[in-house]
């Protein structure tokens, strides 16, 4: 079937930059993406590309040129699910914070309420697509809701997961490893389902990477390849401790193990621990999925990841603390970043969040320096915590739109997100304005430690020797 009318359900950091990315390689077919919430789509539609509700690099250009043409953002679900040929259903999906699964499963009420208004609405034959991430059997609810309807109408259900990373969303989708299709294999109806979809990538993305599987598989994959990337961080983090402790340097480490194939680069940055809204959510999925069969190895094993990252996070606000002669309290804090990682305005499970309510039980006087990240965006993930009132937050945290004002008269910098500008700031100057000694704590490893303590500085960096390792002191070997 060649497909003349897309909608997309949520408006969202994967539906808003992946539907304009197929409007603007398929000028052809017409892109509709809806979503309830009416502050998001006026912010889609808003002339002012610059206020986009998503800042991803190279996202403005591609909205600008495809907006009005074949790009359309509206409130107006029930509309764009009639006229289209193909839906995408691209809404939020959660850790539960209700109920069965509390803490552990995917929340997928918004998926079921958007395949009650799809089967509520279509008169025509319609193959519908999972975008978002969901728990690997999640299509079989869905025909059921689908195929109980009595109307007649034909329903393919594919599972097409994004793999795109926030920061780099619209190079990850012009250039995808690969694009994952999961279908009806077995079905003539089916693989034309598949092929269809296959199309709309075929446009720019070369045949040999994608992908075609049983819809298990695919759901499963989604989940399985960020519980691997997760991993790769909390191994690294593991070892950053480790490192510490014995003089080697975690860089030079991950550097070693990088250089062999089997392992490859990628994903060895240790860090402050990782945030974001998919790694955590999508392994808690996981590891309640294989408690839910019984497979308690298989869920202790991964749920570690999880211990492992809240163990880093907590780990780096309390080397902070006993770095500040034990004790925070009423000291001035300078936090560097916000955001869960760069080039990104998107906060959701950032390691910033847990560091800052941490100190601020120290009851430290926190000030926050980041680029792209609202001061209401702020507020509202510490307020989510419920860790103190309002008001509590409001007068311990303030926020800052000029970093050197952030820094003024602080007891120590924690940078908690590699924004590229921190590394070309006048940190001669930034010394000068600060208490002394005067602590930075790196928890990218960003800046550069040499300059810093020419400058004056008492740096601090994830997974570098607390001793001079070159000196040959320190601890002998454990026996
Ligand atoms: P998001 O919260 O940014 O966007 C989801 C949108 O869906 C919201 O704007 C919400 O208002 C809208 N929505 C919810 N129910 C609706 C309904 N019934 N009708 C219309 N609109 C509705 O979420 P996101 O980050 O775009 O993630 C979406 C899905 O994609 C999730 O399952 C996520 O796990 C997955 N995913 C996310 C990323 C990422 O980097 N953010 C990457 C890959 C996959
Ligand atoms: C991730 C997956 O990469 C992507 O494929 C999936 O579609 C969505 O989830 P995202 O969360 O947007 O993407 O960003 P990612 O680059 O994976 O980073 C996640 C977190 O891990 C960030 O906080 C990042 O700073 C941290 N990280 C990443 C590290 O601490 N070290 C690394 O080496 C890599």
């Amino acid at each position: 079937m060649k497909i003349k009318n897309i909608c997309c359900i949520g408006a969202g950091y994967v539906g808003g930059p992946t539907m304009a990315v197929i409007a603007q390689k398929c000028p052809d077919i017409r892109v509709t993406v809806v979503d309830i919430n009416e502050n998001r789509i006026a912010a889609w539609n808003d002339e002012n590309v610059e206020k986009l509700p998503v800042y991803e690099p190279g996202l403005s250009d591609i909205v600008k040129e495809a907006r009005e043409r074949n790009l359309f953002f509206s409130t107006d679900v029930d509309s764009a699910i009639d006229k289209a040929d193909m839906i995408f259903i691209s809404v939020n999906t959660p850790t539960k914070t209700y109920g069965i699964g509390k803490g552990m499963a995917a929340d997928l009420k918004w998926i079921e309420l958007c395949a009650r208004q799809i089967a509520s609405i279509a008169k025509d034959d319609k193959i519908i697509i999972e975008k978002s991430t969901l728990p690997v059997r999640t299509a079989a609810a869905l025909r059921d809701i689908l195929d109980n309807t009595g109307n007649g109408v034909k329903y393919q259900i594919l599972s097409n997961p994004e793999f795109l990373a926030e920061g780099t969303a619209v190079q990850d989708l012009l250039n995808p490893d690969r694009v994952l299709i999961g279908g009806d294999i077995d079905t003539e109806d089916g693989l034309q389902a598949i092929q269809s979809l296959s199309e709309i990538y075929e446009r720019w993305v070369p045949k040999e990477r994608i992908l075609t599987t049983n819809v298990w598989s695919s759901e499963l994959s989604k989940l399985t390849a960020n519980a691997f990337l997760a991993q790769r961080v909390s191994s690294i983090n593991a070892m950053s401790e480790l490192c510490e402790k014995t003089g080697a340097d975690v860089h030079e480490v991950a550097q070693a193990l990088g250089m062999d194939s089997r392992i490859g680069s990628k994903f060895l940055q240790s860090s402050v621990g990782f945030g974001g809204s998919c790694f955590q959510k999508d392994i808690l999925n996981l590891v309640y999925i294989a408690k839910s069969f019984g497979l308690n190895e298989v869920a202790d094993y991964w749920e570690q990841v999880i211990i492992m990252n809240d163990y880093q996070k907590r780990r780096f606000a309390n080397n902070m603390i006993q770095t500040l002669f034990n004790t925070v309290s009423g000291k001035k804090i300078t936090l560097l970043g916000w955001a869960f990682k760069k080039d990104t305005n998107d906060t959701r499970e950032s390691a910033a969040i847990y560091v800052a309510d941490h100190l601020l039980n120290e009851e430290a006087e926190i000030v926050v320096y980041d680029p792209k990240v609202e001061t209401e965006q702020i507020y509202s993930d510490l307020d989510y915590l419920k860790s103190r009132s309002k008001e509590a937050n409001r007068q311990s945290l303030k926020v800052a739109n000029n970093p050197y004002e952030a820094c003024k008269d602080a007891h120590a910098i924690a940078v908690l997100t590699e924004w590229e500008e921190f590394k070309h700031y006048d940190w001669e100057k930034i010394y000068d304005n600060m208490l002394k000694p005067a602590f930075v704590f790196d928890g990218r490893n960003l800046l550069n430690m040499e300059e810093l303590i020419k400058i004056g500085f008492v740096p601090k960096s994830v997974g570098k020797p607390e001793y001079d390792a070159k000196s040959f002191s320190g601890p002998a070997i454990a026996s």
